[in-house]
């Protein structure tokens, strides 16, 4: 089918409400390394990768061999039975993982990660009320969809009241209009606020990303998490991370992005990046939360851990470890990073650039000093940087941060290819701006 025959199927028996980026929406047939090609042809250099999640790149040739080993021997078998992947998987995720972190529960989705991270909080702590952050995303059921405060995303009419939201610590749009670092990191300190005036006083859980990744890659001060997490803890919460885009190397450094912070949470979830796209989530807890499980109600995963999606993760993460480790992700972050800010200088549009590693973002603004949202702009930077053959992400409250986070095995001339593609998009974009 060639894109136009199957758009017209999309919009005949899918549901029209899916996301489609671009005016054109790009119908891709297939990948390798850092490209992919669509339908007719075209190739482009994928900087969104899939929304973080191709981790070692398209169609990495260990993925395909070990699943192609794994569906020759068994697809399927559900979490009635054990198998060797499921459980060689979850002790390598508690030797990767900070902390105290051990016992793994294996989903299909970041959503039912979390899902099963506020059900776990609350049957340990035997607490109900939720701390999350303004900006967060956190999934499409009914329960993460509570968490995710962005109005756009909250498709439905019933959210949980469990759930309550401090401020986000966003330091460009700071919302209690305080400069960093004289506030004092004062948006951590609404946490204590939110607890005392909307909650009965005791906690199951303060939730949040290391960096929040749909709301904008909104990175937090450096002080943000200790301050954060020692206070939901005052309050008998624990810290559910959610690293579902920032795991696995993506910020650099470290396996997971909370360690910049010195953090180590009770429970983390991730999934994206884990397999490289093979669908997995996964939420791992301490031994003690782990445990507490027990006689608390049944329960069971069809598809969790299932031996193909673990034979993936597995070779995804070994691959990562060869190829990707976050010492590497760091050094091309730090290359990206200093292109973009090379870009900052000329192009009054980018109002912020931030974020960490290989998970970059650039806040678009009609000028610097009103710094007015230019969601309009952000939407004809990707027409321009498709057409040179680049794709990007976006995201943001208000639609106008780009979001770049190439597979984790980008190279500098990756880099460099994405950072001339985004520049002749830029000055396209401001000819037109200055013009009206
Ligand atoms: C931080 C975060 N958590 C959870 C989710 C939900 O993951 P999924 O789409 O796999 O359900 C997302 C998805 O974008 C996310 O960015």
């Amino acid at each position: 089918m060639n894109t136009q025959e199957i758009l017209e199927k999309q919009k005949q028996y899918l549901w029209p409400n899916h996301i489609l980026y671009y005016t054109e929406p790009l119908a891709l047939e297939h990948g390798e390394g850092l490209y992919v090609w669509d339908v007719e042809g075209r190739r482009f250099l994928d900087f969104f990768g899939g929304i973080l999640t191709t981790s070692v790149g398209h169609n990495h040739p260990l993925v395909i061999a070990r699943v192609r080993e794994q569906v020759g021997k068994l697809i399927h078998s559900s979490t009635l039975y054990p198998n060797e992947n499921h459980v060689r998987l979850a002790e390598k995720l508690a030797e990767l993982t900070p902390g105290q972190l051990q016992m793994s529960f294996f989903t299909n989705s970041g959503s039912e990660a979390n899902e099963t991270a506020m059900v776990a909080a609350q049957v340990y702590t035997d607490n109900r009320d939720m701390i999350a952050l303004r900006h967060a995303y956190s999934g499409r059921t009914q329960l993460a969809m509570s968490v995710t405060a962005h109005s756009t995303w909250k498709l439905g009419k019933t959210f949980s009241p469990d759930i309550k939201h401090a401020v986000s610590p966003y330091c460009y749009r700071c919302p209690l209009k305080l400069t960093y670092p004289t506030c004092d990191i004062a948006c951590a300190q609404d946490i204590e606020d939110v607890i005392r005036t909307t909650t009965s006083g005791r906690i199951a859980a303060f939730m949040a990303e290391p960096i929040q990744g749909v709301g904008g890659f909104i990175t937090p001060p450096d002080e943000y998490f200790k301050i954060a997490v020692e206070i939901a803890r005052h309050y008998g919460g624990v810290f559910i991370c959610d690293e579902v885009q920032t795991g696995f190397g993506r910020t650099g450094t470290h396996w997971f992005g909370i360690s910049h912070w010195g953090v180590e949470p009770e429970i983390m979830t991730m999934a994206k990046g884990i397999a490289n796209g093979f669908p997995m989530g996964n939420t791992i807890t301490t031994a003690e939360i782990g445990k507490a499980m027990v006689g608390k109600g049944l329960t069971l995963s069809t598809f969790g851990g299932n031996p193909t999606s673990t034979a993936a993760s597995l070779a995804t993460i070994e691959a990562m470890e060869s190829e990707a480790p976050p010492a590497q992700v760091d050094d091309v972050g730090a290359h990206l990073r200093a292109g973009l800010e090379k870009l900052w200088d000329r192009y009054p549009l980018m109002g912020d650039v931030r974020g960490k590693g290989l998970m970059q973002g650039i806040e678009m603004v009609a000028d610097r000093k009103s710094k007015e949202p230019a969601p309009a702009a952000v939407n004809q930077l990707f027409e321009e940087t498709r057409a040179r053959g680049l794709l990007i992400g976006k995201g943001g409250l208000h639609s106008n941060v780009i979001r770049i986070a190439p597979p984790l095995t980008a190279t500098k001339e990756h880099v460099e290819e994405a950072l001339e593609i985004l520049d002749h998009a830029l000055a396209a974009v401001h000819e037109t701006w200055s013009v009206s």
